[in-house]
């Protein structure tokens, strides 16, 4: 039989918070239910981030409540505070996801903070999390390369993420957030990460920017992860990366990762569906 890889579905958030068009709870919800009907067993749905910094993902409040929750899905929030967290929690978020960075330019321009700083912050939803029995995923930014400090040499990666399984990320999802990473670069990284941390404990998280990011996947399976970040119809970027396009399309690493012989369980129709929907909301029509 073939082996499972995962994709975890980002689009709702990692894709839609970077779109300028205000779009209307409503559509975000109809995008996640068809997305539930997919095959995902995770989909990131919300963030509760500053209204100020990411007005787009203002309403995750509004989503998680609006969302008909499929049976086996579990729905995802990013939360960089305790803020954040506690919002997430209020409106039943499944899991949470805190998010650093390697490079410290990065972790300035997203979350206004050094590096230390944002675990600082981490550490009380780490702790509130495990006494309320909260799932807690951990992205790290910026793996390869930086758009403010250039490339980021692998040994950071590593210590970053050894850092946050320590602390209790059940996962820890590495982030190409410019997309600039190379099958060779990329292979660096996980390298070094895979010196301290399991593959079983990582995901590859792949902007698609330079069209690298099905090969960055196909690289990274080598090397033995099994899951990957995708959003549907190619949505995203970072609002804090500039530079940063589209994730990989759910679509394009479901057919890379099912030609190189693995399964992935999506529903092929259900997904092109979803991606449809996701293309259309970009310009409203
Ligand atoms: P700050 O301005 O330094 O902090 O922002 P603050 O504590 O002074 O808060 C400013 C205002 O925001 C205050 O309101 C707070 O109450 C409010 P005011 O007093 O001015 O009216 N506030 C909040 N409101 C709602 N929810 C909250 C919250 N926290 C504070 N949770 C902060 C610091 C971290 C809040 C800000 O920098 C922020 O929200 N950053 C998030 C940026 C973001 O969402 N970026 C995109 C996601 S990361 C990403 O996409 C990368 C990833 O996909 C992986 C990859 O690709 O690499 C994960
Ligand atoms: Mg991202």
């Amino acid at each position: 039989m073939a082996e499972p890889v995962e994709i975890f579905e980002v689009g709702p958030r990692d894709g839609l918070q970077n779109e300028i068009r205000p779009i209307p709870t409503v559509e975000k919800i109809a995008l996640v239910d068809r997305l539930s009907q997919a095959g995902f067993r995770r989909i990131e749905v919300a963030s509760f981030v500053s209204p100020k910094w990411v007005p787009q993902m203002a309403d995750g409040a509004a989503v998680l409540a609006g969302i008909a929750r499929a049976p086996g899905v579990r729905y995802a929030a990013l939360t960089p505070n305790m803020t954040g967290y506690a919002g997430a929690r209020a409106a039943r978020a499944d899991e949470v996801a805190i998010f650093a960075s390697a490079s410290e330019g990065f972790s300035r321009a997203n979350l206004n903070c050094s590096v230390d700083d944002s675990i600082a912050r981490f550490l009380p939803i780490l702790e509130s999390a495990r006494a309320d029995g909260m799932a807690v995923r951990g992205y790290i930014s910026c793996v390869t390369d930086c758009p403010f400090d250039g490339p980021t040499p692998p040994g950071a990666v590593a210590d970053l993420a050894a850092r946050l399984i320590d602390l209790g990320c059940y996962e820890v999802s590495l982030g190409d957030t410019i997309g600039q990473a190379t099958p060779d670069s990329l292979t660096a990284m996980l390298r070094a990460v895979l010196d301290r941390v399991p593959a079983a404990r990582l995901a590859g998280h792949y902007h698609d920017t330079a069209g690298r990011a099905c090969d960055n996947i196909e690289a990274s399976l080598a090397l033995g992860l099994r899951v990957f970040d995708a959003a549907v119809g190619g949505l995203g970027g970072c609002p804090y990366a500039p530079g940063a396009q589209g994730n990989v399309a759910t679509e394009a690493a479901m057919d890379r990762i099912e030609s190189l012989g693995y399964t992935t369980g999506l529903n092929r129709a259900a997904i092109l569906d979803a991606a449809a929907m996701a293309r259309q909301m970009r310009t409203g029509a």
